[in-house]
């Protein structure tokens, strides 16, 4: 087994993800990358854009959607590698509507991505995490599976999901010393939410007791002392990094 650390990331190249997987290089980890293949040619700029170079990151490019096919690359990347120390279940989408005017598709787009596409990836790293007997698992919720949020019955749904779905696992993971916990980020200065009405940032903003969107490295932040060695004897746990929008 190698000596450097690898850790897999999803939805590597959005605004949070990017900054996870800077701190994590920075840290000395071996990136794997899952990225939608229709992504593929930003693949090299955004290698170019962080100063990663090509021995930094593994690109699986895959569409995690596709059970099957996607499992087979993650395995293929995790057996190239030889081990896997650490996974941040961070690709998401929005698909915002009201509850009343929300279709099937808007619907079912974001269970798929948020919520179905954990299974895919997680079973084959926690698989290798148990022969390995560590590993620690981070998955990305949000503010808005604790509180719920106006528009986004189905985001919510997933984000919510996604902490029951840690709890399991935590407790399935830790004889083999897996710990798995979840990040619930706020509202932060990503595309995701810059790419809402101004008036909806604005009103959101006011609630934040803060005042204030989250940077991406101030979430990444949080993931990283979830993985580092600070962080042994927490497992099962969310980590809130909101800025006080919601308190539980
Ligand atoms: N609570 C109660 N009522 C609300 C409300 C709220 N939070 N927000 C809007 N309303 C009301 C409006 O005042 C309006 O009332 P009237 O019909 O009486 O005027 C009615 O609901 C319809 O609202 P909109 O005009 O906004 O409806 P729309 O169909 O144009 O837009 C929407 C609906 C797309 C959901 C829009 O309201 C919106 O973008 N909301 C914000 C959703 C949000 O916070 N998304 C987060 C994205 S970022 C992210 O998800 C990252 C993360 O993890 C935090």
């Amino acid at each position: 087994m190698s000596e450097q650390k690898v850790a897999l990331v999803t939805g590597a190249l959005g605004g949070i993800g990017s900054e996870i997987c800077r701190q994590l290089v920075t840290a000395g980890y071996k990136i794997i990358a899952t990225v939608v293949p229709r992504e593929e040619d930003r693949e090299k700029q955004w290698l170019k854009d962080e100063g990663f170079t090509e021995s930094d990151v593994r690109f699986v490019l895959t569409n995690l959607n596709e059970h099957e096919a996607a499992t087979a690359a993650i395995q293929e990347a995790i057996d190239a590698e030889g081990r896997v120390d650490v996974l941040v279940n961070n690709a998401g989408i929005t698909r915002d509507a009201t509850f009343k005017k929300m279709s099937y598709t808007q619907w079912s787009e974001v269970i798929e991505t948020n919520l179905k596409t954990l299974f895919t990836v997680t079973q084959p790293v926690f698989n290798k995490m148990l022969e390995q007997k560590s590993g620690r698992i981070v998955n990305i919720s949000s503010v808005n599976g604790l509180k719920g949020q106006f528009g986004q019955a189905n985001y919510s749904a997933t984000k919510a999901g996604i902490i029951g779905f840690s709890k399991a696992l935590a407790q399935e993971g830790a004889r083999s010393n897996i710990c798995v916990n979840v990040v619930a980020p706020g509202y932060t200065a990503t595309p995701m939410v810059t790419a809402m009405r101004e008036e909806v940032i604005k009103s959101i903003e006011a609630q934040i007791p803060l005042q204030r969107l989250a940077a991406p490295t101030e979430i990444a932040a949080a993931v990283m002392y979830l993985v580092s060695d600070h962080a042994a004897y927490v497992t099962g746990e969310t980590l809130s990094i909101n800025g006080g929008l919601y308190m539980h």
